[in-house]
């Protein structure tokens, strides 16, 4: 399996300017794939054989490779062409399978619980390994600190460190609904770490000792400028997979896991304090 590209500038400046709309050009790409297929549909009926009639299942698969063309067009990333293609056949199939509508609204509040704005933010949800928790608390000063986790998911990294170190305080920041509430109801064992439900980007940064994050290429240049500008010299900063475009690690730490995962950690110390990419004021905190 290839490896995911970490840095911002690995990737193309058409897939970085989609990556901020991707819904639009997702969308834009199965309407293409629909406009085609009636296209051929209207075209190749005359041709084709008397009594050959198009059903849906047959256009669906007629838009499908149409909407794979556009998107291969549009430079889609590769992952997203087998989804076109499939998307509205499997709907197709799924409608004949009678089963009632409750479940598919069930399933798409679930994933939107779960995933919450992964079409904004560009992060999904995936989790720290056993290792990778291991490695960080190695990192972690040996003095009573506070850590955050920006984008805490279930929680599981950072209730790791809090009984493994209970001299320090940690925070955990989310903003998917059942995720957070999962991190939430699993720290309330733990008198030193506290999950809060919101916006990272919100959330002021000059309070902790270390930052972690992990979460992909694509804010990695505005978490740092926000890293940058609010949290205290000699803080530090560590990423899991993905480096900060343009910026020299002060090192890494290779966690020795079965993907490879490496640690990234930089001490932030930008030119010009005021480089704060976010708009939120260093003060801002979460509430929870
Ligand atoms: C790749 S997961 C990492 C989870 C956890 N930090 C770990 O290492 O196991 C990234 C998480 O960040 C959350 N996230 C993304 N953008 C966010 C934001 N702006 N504010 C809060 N959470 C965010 C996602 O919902 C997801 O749960």
């Amino acid at each position: 399996m290839s490896q995911p590209p970490t840095t911002q500038s690995d990737l193309p400046q058409a897939a970085i300017r989609r990556s901020q709309h991707p819904l639009l050009s997702v969308v834009l790409a199965q309407f293409l794939g629909a406009l085609v297929a009636s296209g051929l549909v209207l075209v190749l009926m005359p041709i084709l054989a008397a009594g050959f009639r198009f059903n849906l299942l047959s256009f669906a698969l007629l838009q499908g490779s149409s909407a794979v063309v556009a998107a291969w067009g549009m430079r889609a990333p590769v992952w997203w062409l087998p989804i076109h293609l499939g998307f509205l056949p499997l709907v197709v199939l799924a409608r004949g399978m009678g089963l009632p509508s409750w479940l598919w609204a069930s399933g798409f509040l679930l994933l939107l619980l779960v995933f919450w704005r992964t079409d904004t933010s560009q992060v999904p949800l995936y989790l720290s390994n056993r290792k990778t928790r291991k490695a960080l608390a190695l990192l972690l000063p040996a003095t009573p600190c506070r850590v955050i986790d920006l984008g805490c998911g279930d929680g599981a990294l950072l209730r790791h460190l809090a009984g493994a170190r209970p001299d320090c305080h940690f925070v955990g920041i989310e903003h998917a609904p059942l995720t957070w509430a999962w991190a939430w109801l699993a720290a309330r064992g733990h008198g030193n770490l506290r999950i809060h439900r919101g916006d990272f980007w919100n959330h002021s940064l000059s309070p902790y000792d270390l930052a972690y994050a992990f979460l992909s290429p694509v804010p990695m240049a505005r978490i740092w400028a926000k890293a940058c500008a609010e949290m205290a010299p000699g803080a530090r900063f560590v990423s899991n997979s993905f480096v900060v475009p343009e910026q020299a690690a002060q090192s890494v730490v290779e966690v020795g896991d079965s993907r490879r995962t490496r640690l990234y950690i930089y001490v932030p110390q930008c030119s010009g304090k005021s480089a704060l990419a976010n708009g939120a004021s260093p003060g801002a905190e979460t509430q929870d």
